[in-house]
C-alpha cells in the first residue's frame, strides 16, 4: 500500500510504532521496520546521548531498513541534554524523526538541515497546524483513545481524524486505539494516510518487556484505562492497577492543591521496574484504550502481515461490495 506516509520515510506499509519509553529499543524499532513499518526507538529512554548513539548503532547492526527515532519534550526541571539527543540521532544518520510533547521549533532547522523527515506527534488540530507552519513534514493525530498522554481537550479519533483532514495539507497518521486491518481502513477512510501504533506493539514477542506486561495487555479490556495527573494538566492514560488507584484516591482528595510531588512515589522513576522486572503494581504506566482489542502477543511481522491483509480484504470485498 503506498501512501504519502510510505514515500516520506521510504517503508513499505503505512505503519509506524510510535515511541515509547522502556520499551521502544533498537530490538522493537528493527522488528518493525523489518516487518516494513516504521520501528521507532525512544530517545529518552537512553539515559545520556552516548547512550542513545550505541542504541542507533544496534539497530542499525539488526535492520538495514528505515527507523527513526523519538524526542519527547518533557515538561521536566531538570531537562535532559537534547542538543546532545539531536547530535546522536543526526550523526547515526537516522532519516526519521518523532517529535512529541512541546513544540519541536528548536531543534526542527538541525533535523531539516540534515535531511531528516519529522513527524511531530500532537493531540490537536491547533497544534498540528502549528506543526505544519514550522515545517514539520508530518504529523501523527493523537486521539484521546490513546496510550500515555492525550492532552485536555478530549477528542477522540472519529472527530479528531476528520477535522485534522479539513484543515492539513501535509500527511497525517491516526494514532490512539489502532490496532488491526480494521483500524487502518478506518484511518484511511477519515483521511489519514497510515496508523501509529503504541499500546499494540508492546504485545509483541520481539517487544523486550517482561513478560507479565504483555499479559497484562492480553487479560486487559477497554474499560481498564484510566486518566491519571488531570489536575496537573498532565494527563496520562494508565492501565489501572493497585497503584493507579492510590493515586486517583489522592487526586480526589487533595482536588486542587494536588502538586506532582503527592504522587511522586506512583509515577516517577517507575517505568524499569514495570517493563523490565514485570513488577506489575510499581506504579503508574501508559496504556491506551485499545488494550480491549489485544488479544495475543506476535512476531511484529505477523502482526503488521495480518494488518495488511485484513486492511486490503476489507477494501477489496466488504467495501468494494458495498459501493454503489
Ligand atoms: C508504555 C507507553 C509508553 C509511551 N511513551 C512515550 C514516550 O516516551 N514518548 C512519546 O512521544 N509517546 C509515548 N507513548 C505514546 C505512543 O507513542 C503512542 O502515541 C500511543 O501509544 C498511541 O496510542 P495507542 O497506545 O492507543 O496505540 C507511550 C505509549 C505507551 C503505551
Amino acid at each position: 500500500m503506498k501512501t504519502r506516509i510510505t514515500e516520506m520515510f521510504g517503508i513499505e506499509h503505512p505503519i509506524i510504532q510510535g515511541g515509547m519509553h522502556y520499551v521502544g529499543f533498537a530490538q522493537l524499532a528493527a522488528a518493525v521496520s523489518n516487518a516494513g513499518g516504521l520501528g521507532i526507538i525512544t530517545g529518552l529512554t537512553q539515559k545520556t546521548p552516548q547512550l542513545l548513539a550505541s542504541e542507533i548503532a544496534k539497530c542499525r547492526a539488526l535492520t538495514d531498513k528505515p527507523f527513526g527515532v523519538n524526542l519527547t519534550f518533557l515538561p521536566t526541571v531538570n531537562a535532559p541534554d537534547y542538543p546532545g539527543y539531536v547530535r546522536a540521532i543526526i550523526e547515526g544518520g537516522v532519516k526519521a524523526v518523532e517529535t512529541a510533547g512541546n513544540n519541536p521549533s528548536s531543534v526542527l532547522p538541525f533535523f531539516k538541515d540534515a535531511g531528516i523527515k519529522v513527524i511531530h506527534k500532537c493531540t490537536s488540530v491547533r497544534h498540528a497546524l502549528k506543526a505544519q507552519s514550522i515545517g514539520c513534514d508530518a504529523v501523527s493525530v493523537d486521539g484521546f483513545e490513546c496510550g500515555g498522554h492525550p492532552g485536555e481537550d478530549d477528542v477522540p479519533n472519529f472527530i479528531l481524524l476528520a477535522r485534522a483532514a479539513e484543515e492539513l495539507t501535509i500527511p497525517f497518521v491516526a494514532s490512539g486505539g489502532m490496532a488491526d486491518g480494521r483500524s487502518l481502513v478506518a484511518a484511511l477512510a477519515l483521511g489519514a494516510e497510515g496508523m501509529n501504533m503504541g499500546t499494540r506493539f508492546i504485545a509483541t514477542q520481539e517487544a523486550p518487556v517482561h513478560d507479565k506486561v504483555k499479559q497484562a495487555l492480553v487479560a486487559a479490556s477497554e474499560l481498564d484505562t484510566r486518566l491519571v495527573m488531570r489536575p496537573l494538566r498532565n494527563t496520562e492514560r494508565v492501565l489501572t492497577n493497585a497503584a493507579v488507584e492510590r493515586l486517583l484516591a489522592k487526586e480526589r482528595a487533595l482536588g486542587a492543591n494536588l502538586k506532582f510531588e503527592d504522587i511522586i512515589e506512583e509515577v516517577a522513576g517507575v517505568y524499569p521496574r514495570i517493563m523490565m522486572e514485570g513488577d506489575m503494581e510499581a506504579g503508574a504506566w501508559s496504556c491506551g484504550m485499545v488494550a480491549g482489542l489485544i488479544h495475543d502477543i506476535p512476531t511484529c511481522k505477523d502482526l503488521i502481515d495480518r494488518i495488511m491483509a485484513q486492511a486490503n480484504g476489507i477494501i477489496r470485498q466488504r467495501l468494494l461490495a458495498l459501493a454503489g
